[in-house]
C-alpha cells in the first residue's frame, strides 16, 4: 500500500507468570479497576485484553494488555499469549520467587523472540527478595541490566502501586528500542481471535485482536471457521465503536457461532464469500476429525 497508510501502532503487552503472582492484580493497578475481585476463586481462567493511554509526564501513549491465567492447565494459552503479543511482562512474586509456570512463561516467551520485561512484584510484602529473584532469573539468560546484561527489571507492588510508572515506561522504551510497531490502517483486516464464547443475550461474541486494517461494524467477517457480519464492536468497558484499528482488542458480535481461541480472522468483500471460506473450513475440520478417528479405529485393530 501506500507509504502514508502505514501508521503508529500500540505496543501489544502479554502479562505472564506463575499462578497468583499478581497479574490481574498489577493490571488493575495500571487500569484502575478491581477484576481480581471478580474472578472465581481468585483464578484468571481467560485471557483478558484491554488497552490504557498511560500518563507519564510528558507524553500519553497507549498500550495493549493481555492479561494470561497462571495455573499449570493453561499452558495453551500462555503459548498462544507469546505469540500475539510484542513484549511480554513477567510478574515474578518477589516472595515466591521462580516457578514452574515463570519458567514455562519465559520459554514461551523466549521461543517466539520476544523482548521480556520482568516485573517483581508484590515488593511491600515480608520476605520479598527482589535481589534473589534476579539472581534466580539469570539461570535462564535474563539478566538485569545492573548487573551487566540487557533484561529490564522493574520492582513494583500492584498493592501500593510502587513501580507502576516505572514498569510503563520499561514497557515503552522496551517497544521503542527494539520494535518496528507500525500497522497499515488500509489493508484489508486482519487479526486473531483471543477468546469465544457464547453469550445469552448476543450469542456467540468474540474477543479479537486486530493486527493490520481496520476492522468497522457492517463488515464481513470469516473468523475460524464462524462466519458473520459484524453487528456490533465493543471495547473492554461494553462501549460500542465503529471501527477498531490496529493493536486494538474488541469483542465482535454478529458471528453465527463461536469461533475457538488463536484462529485467526478476516474480512471479505460479501456475507456470501465469507460463508464459503466458512463452509470450506468446517469440511476440512470434519475430514481432519474422520482421518484421526480412522487412525484411532486402525490402530485399536492393532492391538
Ligand atoms: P492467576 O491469574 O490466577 O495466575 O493469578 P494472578 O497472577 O493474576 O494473581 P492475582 O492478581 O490474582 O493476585 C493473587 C493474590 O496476590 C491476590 O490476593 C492479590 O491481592 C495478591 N497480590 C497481588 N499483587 C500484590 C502485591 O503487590 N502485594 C501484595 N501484598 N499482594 C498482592
Ligand atoms: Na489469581
Ligand atoms: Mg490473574
Amino acid at each position: 500500500g501506500d507509504e502514508a497508510d502505514w501508521e503508529a501502532r500500540p505496543p501489544v503487552v502479554t502479562v505472564m507468570g506463575h499462578v497468583d503472582h499478581g497479574k490481574t492484580k498489577l493490571l488493575d493497578a495500571i487500569r484502575n479497576t478491581n477484576v481480581v475481585a471478580r474472578e472465581a476463586g481468585g483464578i484468571t481462567q481467560h485471557i483478558g485484553a484491554y488497552q490504557i493511554v498511560t500518563e507519564l509526564e510528558d507524553y500519553e501513549r497507549p498500550i495493549t494488555f493481555i492479561d494470561t491465567p497462571g495455573h499449570e492447565s493453561f499452558t495453551a494459552m500462555r503459548a498462544r499469549g507469546a505469540k500475539v503479543t510484542d513484549i511480554v511482562i513477567l510478574v515474578v512474586a518477589a516472595d515466591d520467587g521462580v516457578m514452574p509456570q515463570t519458567v514455562e512463561a519465559l520459554n514461551h516467551a523466549q521461543a517466539a523472540e520476544v523482548p521480556i520485561v520482568v516485573a517483581v512484584n508484590k515488593i511491600d510484602k515480608e520476605g520479598a527478595n527482589p535481589a534473589k529473584i534476579r539472581q534466580q532469573l539469570t539461570e535462564y539468560g535474563l539478566v538485569a541490566e545492573e548487573y551487566g546484561g540487557d533484561t529490564m527489571f522493574v520492582d513494583v507492588s500492584a498493592t501500593t502501586r510502587q513501580g507502576l510508572d516505572e514498569l510503563l515506561t520499561a514497557i515503552l522504551l522496551t517497544a521503542d528500542a527494539s520494535l518496528d510497531l507500525r500497522a497499515n490502517t488500509e489493508q484489508d483486516p486482519q487479526g486473531v481471535v483471543i477468546e469465544g464464547k457464547l453469550d445469552k443475550g448476543r450469542g456467540p461474541v468474540a474477543t479479537v485482536l486486530v493486527q493490520r486494517g481496520t476492522l468497522r461494524q457492517g463488515d464481513s467477517i470469516v473468523a475460524g471457521d464462524a462466519y458473520g457480519r459484524v453487528r456490533s464492536l465493543l471495547d473492554e468497558h461494553g462501549n460500542k465503536l465503529k471501527e477498531a484499528l490496529p493493536a486494538r482488542p474488541v469483542q465482535v458480535v454478529g458471528l453465527t457461532s463461536v469461533p475457538r481461541a488463536g484462529d485467526t480472522f478476516l474480512v471479505v468483500e460479501e456475507d456470501r464469500v465469507a460463508r464459503q471460506i466458512a463452509d470450506r473450513r468446517q469440511a476440512r475440520i470434519r475430514n481432519a476429525q474422520n482421518a484421526s478417528m480412522r487412525k484411532r479405529i486402525s490402530l485399536e485393530d492393532l492391538d
